[in-house]
């Protein structure tokens, strides 16, 4: 087995984070790694619940063997038995030959159950008797098949109230809900937003290198964001999460002619939805704050020129020299 410090330098790459709350969360995944308890990871869309499952199974002692993803919201139901039991030999019509299902690929690494609460009442039934039992049988089969893989399961709506409302069983709430782990909104670790936007813009800079020779004309390399366009990514509300920064930054980096990402390449919602009030109302910043960024904004715009500057604020200039010295503006 490789040493801890190894494992958490893996992680620490694997989720890039200044948040304090994440920092927690990933403390807690370092000790729950190598062991078999199950994992339940919440969040909303696009937070990377994925990604996570992945990197669990990445970091710890089942890394060689198999991890399986099932999307349970794209598994037709009348299928998913089937697809999670496997079936033998005359079980169907066209089932000629025995079919293992992802249970069984699974071995004995990790099975992640995405979207899980897309899962019928009664496959819910029978995926808790596997994985209390540890085993369970193939369609049409009486033989039992062993299942000692990790469960990892992650939901983005609110398996709670499913519970409370009798959509999801309880007992298998109770079963997978051993550990807990919520992954917050962008919105609300957004020091990370450079971090991940920078991460995302490197692996876009990489694609641009391995280019055809030939098929586009040399363009300049991308360095980094301009510091407007930075602005506009950390203050932008991001309903769609880490996945929907990594298409603005993929997109911007084809459309950038430029060594650096402008605001100018950053999709026309992000840079409407921005203004400086709603970043203001969602991270509730002080008046003065507001006033810092509002001047600031608006010596960027009129390139500082004082005199326009303060006729748009509505102040004298000396009154705009004042605040500008007062908000380290120069
Ligand atoms: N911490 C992270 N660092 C880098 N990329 C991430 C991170 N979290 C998520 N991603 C990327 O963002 C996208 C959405 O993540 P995903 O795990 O599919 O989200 P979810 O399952 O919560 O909808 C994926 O392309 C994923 O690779
Ligand atoms: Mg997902």
């Amino acid at each position: 087995m490789r040493s801890k410090k190894r494992r958490e330098i893996e992680l620490r790459d694997l989720f890039r984070t200044r948040n304090r709350g994440m920092r927690s969360l990933l403390a807690t995944v370092e000790k729950l790694v190598d062991h078999d308890v199950p994992v339940l990871i919440l969040g909303e869309s696009g937070v990377g619940k994925d990604h996570l499952a992945a990197a669990i199974h990445a970091c710890g002692a089942r890394r060689e063997l198999p991890f399986v993803h099932i999307d349970c919201a794209s598994i037709p139901h009348d299928l998913f038995e089937s697809e999670l039991f496997g079936y033998e030999p005359g079980t169907f019509t066209d089932a000629k030959v025995r079919r293992i299902g992802k249970l069984e690929a699974a071995k004995d690494g990790t099975v992640y159950f995405d979207e899980i609460a897309a899962l019928t009442t009664p496959l819910q039934a029978k995926l808790l008797r596997a994985i209390e039992e540890k085993r369970f049988t193939r369609l049409g089969g009486h033989q039992n098949v062993a299942f000692a893989a990790r469960v990892i399961v992650s939901t983005n709506v609110d398996l709670d109230g499913l519970v409370a409302r009798g959509e999801f069983r309880r007992d298998l709430f109770y079963r997978i809900n051993v550990v807990t782990l919520t992954l917050p909104p962008l919105r609300e670790r957004r020091e990370d937003i450079p971090l991940l936007a920078a991460g995302f813009l490197r692996v876009a800079r990489v694609a641009r290198r391995s280019e055809a020779p030939g098929s586009t004309p040399a363009r300049k390399i991308l360095r980094s964001f301009e510091p407007e366009a930075l602005e506009v990514l950390t203050g932008y509300p991001w309903p769609g999460n880490i996945r929907e920064l990594k298409n603005v930054v993929e997109r911007a980096a084809l459309l950038e002619d430029s060594d650096r990402i402008g605001v100018g390449s950053l999709a026309e919602r992000l840079r409407d939805a921005t203004s400086l009030v709603s970043a203001a109302v969602c991270d509730q910043w002080t008046l003065d704050e507001l006033e810092k960024r509002y001047i600031r904004e608006i010596l960027r715009q009129t390139k500082s020129n004082f005199s326009r500057a303060a006729t748009i604020l509505g102040i004298n200039r000396k009154t705009l020299l004042e605040k500008r010295r007062k908000y380290g503006l120069e």
